[in-house]
């Protein structure tokens, strides 16, 4: 399986801290932003990981990260998404680098307290397919929103203003190679962006889309309010505890 982190986008929602540098390279209390989705990752077994990035900066992450030695790694693959297409749109550029292989994906703005050592397991015997992580949460309307009918996941809605559960979709997703052809057929949303929820909505269509909860806290930095949570999280607790 191969590792994805997504680090495009333009950060807007957290201008003017976001004005001259990248959002993903903006400090979660002792370490770049971007360094906790690549332990997310590392400490889930994968070694080959790609980083998309694209907005501001996008070459301060090589001086930052280089070949990936920090983290254990040999090597780290680098793409460059142009504009702000969304998540699905980033996602789009690893088609080469996956080369047929199945694919975790994270997004880089994402932050966990423990591992997903178990969810990438469990997905290694699922082999066809994706997987999702669900977390409760206390503003749902935030994020991608699971409707549940018993334990099966019927429809994703993207930040529904009346949430039908209390659980957001995690920005840490595992996908078959299928994942490229679904996102070959999806159309710009409202705000103009390929949605990830549209792809998992293709696969719950297709039946086959599995889920779990996280384990820990889940946290993303991606406004003022949640960068300073993921900053207290951080402190108090530390992240990617293994
Ligand atoms: O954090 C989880 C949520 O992330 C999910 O619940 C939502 O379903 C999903 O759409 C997403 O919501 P956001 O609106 O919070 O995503 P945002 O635009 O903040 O982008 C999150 C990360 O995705 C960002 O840190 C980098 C990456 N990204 C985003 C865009 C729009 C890209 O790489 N390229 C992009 O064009």
């Amino acid at each position: 399986m191969k590792g994805v982190v997504l680090a495009g986008g333009l950060g807007s929602r957290l201008h003017p801290l976001t004005k001259v540098t990248n959002k993903h390279l903006l400090p979660v209390y002792d370490r770049p932003m971007i360094y906790y989705p690549i332990q997310t990752l590392v400490n889930a077994g994968i070694r080959e990981i790609m980083l998309v990035t694209g907005g501001n900066n996008a070459g301060d992450f090589l001086k930052l990260l280089g070949n990936g030695k920090e983290f254990g790694l040999h090597h780290l693959d680098y793409t460059y998404q142009e504009g702000e297409g969304g998540i699905a749109d980033a996602l789009r550029l690893a088609e080469y680098f996956a080369d047929g292989e199945p694919v975790c994906v994270v997004l880089g703005d994402n932050i966990i307290e423990g591992n997903i050592v178990r969810a990438t397991q469990a997905f290694r015997e699922q082999k066809v397919g994706a997987k999702i992580l669900l977390k409760e949460v206390k503003d749902p309307q935030r994020f991608g929103v699971p409707v549940l009918n018993g334990d099966r996941v019927v429809k994703i809605e993207e930040k529904p203003k009346q949430p039908r559960s209390p659980y957001a979709v995690t920005g840490l997703y595992f996908y078959d190679a299928r994942v490229f052809d679904i996102i070959k057929t999806l159309k710009p949303s409202g705000r103009g962006e390929l949605e990830i929820t549209d792809v998992n909505n293709a696969y719950i269509e297709a039946r086959q889309l599995t889920w779990e909860v996280l384990e820990g806290w889940w946290t993303d930095a991606g406004t003022t309010a949640s960068l300073l949570q993921a900053n207290q999280l951080v402190a108090q607790t530390g992240a990617n505890k293994l």
